[in-house]
């Protein structure tokens, strides 16, 4: 079983997170994993290199069945195989879905903060972005229905991002259910993308958009991956599930000759992950969930002037750094006085200048380094923690 404590050195592996920043810098932002991928996927891969051929690939029909028996016992989700799009990734979907369903000049409604590349995927494609924004309560980040539907009002197309990126946010059912009938009553398409979905945390369970009920099914073009979860995300294989016949077929024809064929090693990957991988991922998951409630712990005791919601799912921190009354921009400042890389705040959104978003999937080594980076740059300073 895979030691979630032990560091791998990743300095010359042509790693996107590692290669951004100056080696001195300790990279805590792209969401990717500091963990190797479970043994049996690695296992998976080392099998199919055997064959010395790497041509196209294409979906085994037992990779199909997987992802058919996995939607079913996770989430009691009842998907058909063909009902099934391979892409190479969920961003080229989510540009897909909007080409082949909106005309420039559409409204689509985005929930912010959000993924950087949800907040700019509409203007790829000359659309209208209508920001709802999540706001911060007792329950930590909540929906704002009326806000929401006033901009649903003005759109043509919805695209959730649930799990969160970048709150952690995993929206109730109630939650879920009140945005579908919004959508039902305003005939919105909805792209959902739950790339994010089986990081969840205190025992939830993940609800699938579309398996709401048949007028979302209908209506919903949805995203996921194994990427996230079993770390395979430099991979390149992630899949839409459209029920709707006539939406899939639109759906498939806007690959534009842009969006190729799915990464072979990356189909045997996944297949992997959801036939084998299941214990390593509930291992995963605790540590990932330590992980979380350290991190909240030690930034309430040793930084309180940086406010924390506990991410309900996914990898990702939200902090709010307002309170520390930095002389930059979060980001730049513990760039500069701590060498530590976090995803600036107004990446994901206008109003987040004074955010910044932190990848907790790591050793617990490196997390504490990073807590420790964070000190010493508010000591270089002497600003109050
Ligand atoms: C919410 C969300 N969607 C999509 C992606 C990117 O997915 P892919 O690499 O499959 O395009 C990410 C990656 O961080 C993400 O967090």
């Amino acid at each position: 079983m895979t030691d979630f404590d032990l560091v791998h050195d990743r300095l010359g592996t042509g790693s996107s997170k590692w290669s951004k920043y100056p080696a001195d810098v300790l990279p805590m932002w792209v969401a990717d994993m500091d963990f190797p991928a479970a043994p049996e996927i690695i296992e998976a891969i080392t099998h199919r290199l055997k064959h010395p051929i790497l041509g196209y690939g294409v979906a085994k029909d037992e990779l199909r069945t997987a992802i058919v028996e996995n939607l079913e016992t996770k989430y009691q989700w009842t998907v058909a195989p063909e009902e099934i799009v391979f892409l190479p990734g969920v961003e080229p979907g989510f540009n897909m879905a909007m080409k082949a369903f909106l005309e420039p000049g559409d409204g689509i409604t985005v929930q912010t903060p959000v993924y950087r590349p949800i907040l700019s995927a509409p203007s790829h494609w000359g659309l209208m972005r209508r920001d709802a924004a999540l706001t911060s309560g007792v329950r930590g980040w909540e929906l704002e229905l009326e806000p929401f539907k006033t901009e649903l009002g003005k759109s043509k197309a919805f695209i959730l991002c649930n799990p969160q990126n970048p709150t952690g946010k995993v929206f109730s059912r109630e939650e879920l259910t009140s945005m579908a009938d919004a959508c039902r009553e305003q005939n919105v398409l909805v792209i959902s993308d739950e790339i994010h979905c089986e990081l969840l945390f205190d025992s939830r369970h993940h609800i699938p958009f579309a398996s709401l009920s048949d007028d979302a099914a209908q209506r919903t073009i949805t995203l996921m991956a194994a990427s996230k979860t079993y770390n395979i995300a430099g991979l390149k294989t992630a899949f839409a599930i459209i029920k709707n016949r006539r939406m899939r077929e639109t759906f498939s024809a806007s690959r534009l000759g842009m969006v190729d064929s799915v990464n072979i090693i990356g189909l045997e990957a996944t297949l992997a992950a959801y036939t084998q991988a299941g214990e390593w991922k509930t291992a995963m998951l605790r540590y990932l969930e330590s992980n979380r409630d350290f991190l909240s712990d030690e930034i309430n005791r040793r930084f309180p002037s940086i406010n924390v919601i506990k991410a309900e799912g996914t990898f990702l921190a939200w902090l709010d750094c307002t309170a520390l009354k930095l002389e930059s921009d979060p980001q730049t400042y513990f760039l500069e006085n701590g060498k530590v890389g976090f995803s600036a705040g107004s990446e994901f959104g206008p109003d987040y200048a004074n955010f910044i978003r932190l990848n907790f999937a790591c050793p617990r080594a490196i997390l504490v380094e990073g807590l420790d980076r964070i000190e010493r740059a508010l000591k270089a300073t002497n600003s109050r923690p």
